[in-house]
């Protein structure tokens, strides 16, 4: 009975030690692709003067300095670590809403697919300065492998919408691009959804327009507000860079918690139809996030408020979710104000050792006692290691 107990111990040992150092195995590599980088031309013009892809992104820095800066994006964002910063001012747009204005150029240039944005369309506040839009574009994966530039807690999500800003003190985005307080990127998570969404469909719709490298066509300008998340005043801010050559460190990111979800059919209309060069796919079109280097990211909103009890924090019990039915870590530690997360597995794990090891010692004792007479020297192979690598 007693060893029943202390098995079922270990497993909850290991389910703590999972927990607290879950998905550091996703180490995302865009690697195992046997795609060609078939000959890239770029357009006349445009700002990055040298051949890249996606499939050597080892090499962007030979020929793009800045690339292997201390600075660069994207990044993962552990969420543990995001400092909650009070402080942040809301994020407010203007312009956004083109409803009735002329009609909007959708290019696909190779890399990704992107539409001119007219300047009119701004950031009013939320920054120090105001900063005007210039372009909107996508990163995205294929059907297997999931496309988002960022991660949160190392997942990363099928694709990422961003909407580049520069900041109006500058003539236009590329004289603001090599200015430190040059860029502003709002960047919103792309999913999948039960529901058509009709707002990315006024982009979607028209991709067969532009399947062939370098092609453009139009479409009928709509709110852009809508590609947003609803919500854009819960979100991650941190200083980082464009995530193409030439990696610019001038970029005030904002990511945004609430997710925006496109259906199925969508998402597979974005991954198959585009080509890059003769006869590839433009997929996979993400950089591999980047070590911060020190860099802190800051949050916008903290977790669900924690109710306080009598002075003193409670520490809330997580019910899984249903979005989350996959994480089996049990009734887990909730995120707390008063405790991190850490801490709460911290006392866990603790807590547990200590019982554990109690059950052990009256295990080793009964047996001892059991085998004593048959086996003297039995107790010297009883050999117990603690696990000590429980807080990496
Ligand atoms: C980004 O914007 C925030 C909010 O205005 C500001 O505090 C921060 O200094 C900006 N970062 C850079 C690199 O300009
Ligand atoms: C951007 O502004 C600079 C400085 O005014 C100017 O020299 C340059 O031609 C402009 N570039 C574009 C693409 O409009
Ligand atoms: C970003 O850089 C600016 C300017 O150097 C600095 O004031 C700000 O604190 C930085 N933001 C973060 C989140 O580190
Ligand atoms: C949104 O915030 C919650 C709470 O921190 C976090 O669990 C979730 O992963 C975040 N999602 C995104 C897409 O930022
Ligand atoms: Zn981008």
């Amino acid at each position: 009975m007693i060893l029943k107990i202390f098995l079922t111990l270990l497993f909850l040992h290991g389910l703590v030690l999972n927990a607290s150092s879950s998905s550091s195995s996703s180490e995302e590599e865009d690697g195992g692709s046997s795609e060609k980088e078939s000959g890239e031309h770029h357009p006349k013009g445009v700002p990055h003067g040298g051949h890249w892809g996606y499939e050597d992104q080892a090499a962007w820095s030979s020929e793009f300095l800045h690339c292997s800066g201390k600075s660069q994006s994207p990044i993962d964002i552990d969420t543990r670590r995001a400092v909650y910063d009070r402080s942040l001012p809301p994020i407010t747009l203007e312009g956004y809403d083109l409803t009735d204005s002329s009609a909007l150029t959708l290019l696909n240039n190779g890399h990704t697919l992107q539409l001119i944005l007219p300047n009119t369309m701004r950031i009013v506040s939320g920054f120090d300065n105001e900063f005007r839009a210039a372009q909107l574009h996508f990163h995205w994966g294929t059907k297997e492998v999931p496309g988002s530039e960022h991660t949160i807690d190392k997942v990363h999500f099928p694709a990422e919408i961003h909407v580049v800003h520069y900041n109006s003190k500058y003539a236009n985005l590329s004289e603001a691009a090599t200015k430190s307080d040059g860029l502003a990127v709002l960047g919103g998570f792309i999913g999948i959804g039960l529901h058509e969404n009709d707002n990315y469909e006024k982009i979607l719709s028209a991709l067969t327009d532009v399947s062939i490298e370098e092609s453009n066509t139009e479409i009928p300008a709509f709110n852009v507000r809508h590609l947003l998340p609803n919500k854009l005043d819960h979100f991650y801010r941190y200083n980082g860079s464009l995530t193409t050559p030439p990696c610019f460190q001038t970029v005030n990111w904002t990511m945004f918690n609430e997710t925006i979800t496109v259906s199925r059919r969508q998402l597979a209309a974005l991954e198959d139809t585009l080509k890059a060069g003769q006869h590839q796919h433009l997929t996979k079109n993400f950089r591999a996030p980047q070590l911060l280097h020190g860099r802190h990211v800051l949050a916008s909103f903290t977790d669900t408020p924690t109710i306080v009890v009598a002075g003193r924090p409670s520490i809330s019990i997580n019910t899984l979710s249903e979005t989350d039915a996959s994480n089996s870590e049990g009734p887990s530690t909730g995120p707390s104000k008063g405790l991190a997360r850490g801490d709460i597995l911290a006392i866990a794990f603790g807590a547990l050792f200590a019982v554990t090891l109690l059950l052990f010692t009256l295990y080793a004792y009964q047996q001892r006692k059991k085998y004593s007479v048959i086996k003297k020297d039995s107790r010297q192979n009883v050999i117990y290691k603690p696990a000590t690598k429980e807080e990496a």
